[in-house]
């Protein structure tokens, strides 16, 4: 890459820097410190290519098997922008174990953040095994990037969720978001990357599930009027839109072509796929299931979800800039 130079040759020296990351941020406290972080690879549905232009051919294990240097770029590009995401939300989540409002709040959010940051591993280790060079590069600039500077890829991420509101609704809906980008994944034609979803996906239903039984506590309560909630709402749920990318997006209308990254409901979905409406296809599928917010807490608290559908408070998706 351009004008940057690697100071990592291993997957080792990564760790270091990642290590150097979390003291630099402020949270490595002992929890987080002592927990061993790993690479995890679960199942795909199949080995073989699902849609596009290569479909039925056997899925890539490799980059020398990916068949053009456009392909590859292309991949290196969604997996940087996904484990950008995965370091910002821990970046933008750092002050809140302090306010945390129970115990059982502040080892949530723990969780929440050791997650996020071995999402941020997983894609940091995809590169470092996979795409030689450029790879490193890219994974050393994971870990430079700062929310907290506004340099992190995409706007959503680099603004600071600075308190608990905030944070339900961020992991309510963003991180539902996040469900969303991993599922379209998984199907990849490039197999390393699709085996790094299954427990990125296990992971992220906790995430949701802290946000939507957080939200459910709180207009419980009754405190928060609701036009507060609101705000939080329209703040995190249009972000959450403009996070499936633009109308007629080219890099969507490729990915797909090229088998890299499918529709979210991919192997139920009998229709074509509009190659120039993919992210908005895809926004709308994740509007209906906010609409339909009624999923069972998976924050294992047994308690049913939000009394009152988030559809209320939603406006519709606009198209995204
Ligand atoms: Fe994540
Ligand atoms: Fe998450």
């Amino acid at each position: 890459m351009p004008g940057k130079v690697a100071k990592i040759g291993t997957f080792s020296d990564w760790v270091g820097m990642f290590d150097d990351w979390r003291k630099e941020i402020g949270v490595n406290r002992d929890e987080i410190a002592s927990f061993k972080f790993d690479t995890l690879y679960g199942a795909i549905e199949t080995e073989e290519i699902q849609f596009g232009a290569f479909k039925g051919r056997r899925k890539w294990e490799n980059l020398r098997q990916v068949p053009t240097q456009q392909m590859r770029d292309a991949l290196i590009n969604l997996i940087v922008y996904q484990g950008d995401t995965e370091f910002a939300s821990v970046e933008q989540q750092r002050h809140l174990f302090e306010s945390a409002p129970t115990d059982w709040d502040r080892k949530a959010i723990t969780r929440v953040m050791i997650e996020e940051m071995r999402h941020g591993w997983q894609m940091c280790a995809l590169l470092v095994d996979h795409f030689g060079y450029s790879g490193k590069v890219e994974a050393q600039k994971m870990l430079e990037r700062r929310a907290f500077e506004n340099k992190r890829l995409l706007g959503a991420f680099n603004v600071d969720v600075d308190n608990w509101m905030d944070f339900f609704t961020y992991t309510d809906f963003v991180d539902r978001d996040g469900k969303f980008q991993l599922q379209m994944l998984k199907y990849s034609a490039f197999a390393p990357l699709g085996r790094s979803m299954s427990y990125m996906l296990r992971e992220e239903a906790f995430h949701m599930g802290t946000g939507n039984d957080g939200l459910r506590r709180i207009v419980e309560a009754g405190v928060i009027p609701a036009w507060l909630i609101q705000k939080y709402l329209n703040k995190w749920i249009s972000s959450s839109y403009d996070l499936f990318g633009t109308d007629n997006s080219s890099s969507a209308h490729w990915a797909y072509v090229w088998g890299i990254k499918g529709r979210y409901d991919e192997l139920q979905n009998q229709h074509e796929a509009q190659l120039d409406e993919l992210n908005d296809y895809n926004r709308h599928v994740y509007r209906s299931e906010v609409a339909g917010s009624t999923a069972p807490s998976a924050a294992g608290r047994g308690r049913s979800s939000m009394p009152r559908r988030a559809s209320r408070w939603m406006t519709r998706p606009t198209s995204s800039t």
